[in-house]
């Protein structure tokens, strides 16, 4: 059967998405795998329905098609997809939801608040400062900042809101990051983060040299497992499922604290998924088969 390769989309994260589908199809025609490329736009629901498709392989970022609406669509036309679906893709793209479902099931993750206007600044400093703020629904760390004082916090507030009308800022965890690639209910070997940057963000994503990606990431098997086992309760109290990563960070008493589930992650051949299946002994061209056959729930 032939597979469409769901790709580009009109999110801030479209040329990642690019990125990473141009991957993916080289690898599922390397599979043998009868795959055409599909950057959706408003006609993309009759697109879909004359190609023929028996599955689709969803490789967008961000809005539109990682929050469950181009997941609606191909619910609709039965056609069946890769990774989660529409409850778990739009609570997943929504770090607002995400933290008020973990808060709810008692999974760590950061202190915050929602700031919708300017006036919600004085909130924002209650928590105290240095402040990390960031678009409540991007991706790649687009629209972040650090805040170390109320004006910084306005400036980031609406380098933030030019990107979403939900901003949130969280108290600012010192310690070292980490990302747990989840594939089929199993944790993959975690891999630690490392910058010179003042955190994570789209430089030290795609374009520095400086980044060091740790894998095996120096933890204790005991501590990763622990840790393994936080993710996939993480990623699962949300409703993703399928395939995704999930990023946590530790506070300066060294506890875990859930940052965010990505149930579409880059698949660049920078891209964290591929690095912690390659610990895995799984190759780029087999971890995409098995992505495929998420979509056969
Ligand atoms: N949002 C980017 C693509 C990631 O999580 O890998
Ligand atoms: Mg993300």
């Amino acid at each position: 059967g032939k597979v469409a390769v769901l790709m580009g989309g009109r999110s801030a994260e479209r040329a990642i998405s690019l990125k990473s589908g141009a991957a993916v199809l080289r690898a599922l025609r390397e599979l043998g795998v009868d795959a055409e490329d599909i950057d959706p736009d408003e006609r993309v629901l009759e697109r879909l329905d004359r190609g023929g498709f028996d599955r689709a392989f969803i490789i967008l970022h961000g809005r539109g098609g990682e929050d469950g609406q181009i997941q609606g669509a191909l619910e609709t036309l039965g056609v069946p997809y890769t990774g989660s679906g529409v409850l778990g893709s739009a609570i997943g793209m929504d770090k607002v939801r995400t933290k008020l479902v973990w808060a709810g099931g008692g999974l760590p993750t950061a202190e915050f608040v929602v700031l919708r206007s300017e006036q919600d600044m004085d909130a924002a400093a209650r928590l105290g400062f240095p402040l990390m703020i960031k678009p409540a629904h991007e991706g790649s760390s687009l629209g972040m900042a650090r805040a170390d004082s109320p004006q910084e916090l306005t400036d980031a507030y609406r380098a933030a809101a030019a990107f979403d009308a939900e901003v949130i800022a969280e108290i600012w965890l010192s310690g070292a990051e980490y990302t747990c690639a989840i594939l089929d209910g199993e944790a993959l070997p975690m891999i630690r983060l490392e910058t010179p940057n003042a955190f994570y963000d789209f430089e030290a994503k795609y374009q520095a040299d400086t980044t060091s990606y740790l894998c095996p990431c120096g933890l204790t098997a005991e501590r990763e497992a622990e840790y393994g086992a936080l993710c996939l309760r993480a990623f699962e109290a949300v409703g993703a499922t399928g395939w995704g990563r999930v990023d946590f960070m530790l506070d300066a008493a060294g506890q875990p604290r859930l940052l965010e589930v990505n149930t579409v992650p880059g698949m660049t051949d920078h891209s964290l998924v591929p690095m912690a299946a390659a610990a895995r002994g799984m190759d780029f061209t087999e971890l995409v088969a098995r992505i495929l056959r998420t979509s056969l729930k």
